[in-house]
């Protein structure tokens, strides 16, 4: 199983005030699959998301991600934990702004400690991938809101991560942007069995997920086209032969 939360609580005290974010979740995810998280303002989308992504430690419950008690990391394990197995999407798109296209989404090879020349090989082909190979040099605010949130796909996507997360990345996109950003996150989990959990609350982005999650008052009260069986990852869906990266790449898949 690519993710299994298990009892997941998040209590934020405001002085004598209790907010219960997240109330007891728990949701299996299965890799290759593409899951929407849905429900209203405020239901705990956002604290689901951060806390699989080990951005936030929750009060109470288990999170393990490719069999990996991620609550047990050290702090050390954690951050190369995120740096290997996660690619994060904001609505933002949080790209340093002082930084080309290219050198954007080569950075967090070098954090990973690729050797330079393969890290901008991948970089640019994954620009590639994007459809933005015309823009690599381009600063970000030389380039469009949908422009840089592929950017940004193609930098959660360079260290070639099991899981990609991404919290409402439409949130500041026009209707074409929009679907170009979907379409993007749709054929990388069809082509290449990426697993990819997305917050949207727009109901016209339902159709591109595998699978819907609704949370409401931080717990879930819907989950419908859940993968049927409990058959192992990545049989489901095609995680076929084709991969998105020039450069052959191992990953250290043991214990961090
Ligand atoms: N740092 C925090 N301190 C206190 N309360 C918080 C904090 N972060 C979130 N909350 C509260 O937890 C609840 C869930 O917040 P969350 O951000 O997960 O909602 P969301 O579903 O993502 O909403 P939206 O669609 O508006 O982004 C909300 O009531 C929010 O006010
Ligand atoms: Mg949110």
């Amino acid at each position: 199983m690519m993710i299994r939360v298990d009892g997941l609580r998040k209590t934020y005290r405001m002085g004598n005030v209790e907010v219960r974010a997240l109330d007891g979740v728990t949701l299996d995810v299965a890799g290759g699959e593409f899951v929407g998280i849905t429900g209203p303002s405020g239901s705990g989308k956002s604290t689901l998301l951060h806390l699989i992504g080990l951005l936030d430690e929750p009060t109470a419950g288990s999170i393990s991600v490719q069999g990996v008690d991620v609550l047990r990391l050290t702090d050390d394990e954690r951050t190369h934990f995120r740096l290997t197995r996660i690619g994060y999407i904001f609505q933002d798109y949080a790209l340093v702004p002082d930084l080309t296209a290219l050198e954007n989404v080569f950075l967090p090879t070098l954090a990973r400690g690729m050797a330079e020349y393969d890290g901008l090989e991948r970089a640019a082909a994954l620009l590639r991938r994007v459809g933005l190979e015309e823009r690599t040099d381009h600063l970000p605010a030389e380039l469009s809101g949908g422009e840089q949130q592929r950017i940004a796909i193609a930098r959660a996507l360079v260290n070639e991560p099991a899981l990609l997360l991404a919290d409402e990345p439409c949130a500041n996109l026009d209707t074409h942007a929009s679907e170009m950003v979907l379409d993007l996150f749709a054929r990388i989990n069809r082509e290449f069995g990426q697993t990819v959990l997305m917050v949207s609350h727009e109901e016209s982005h339902q159709r591109y997920f595998t699978r819907t999650v609704r949370l409401q008052d931080g717990v879930v009260v819907d989950d419908s086209g859940r993968a049927s069986g409990d058959g192992d990852d990545d049989q489901a869906r095609g995680r076929g032969d084709a991969s998105i990266y020039p450069v052959p790449f191992h990953h250290d898949h043991g214990d961090p």
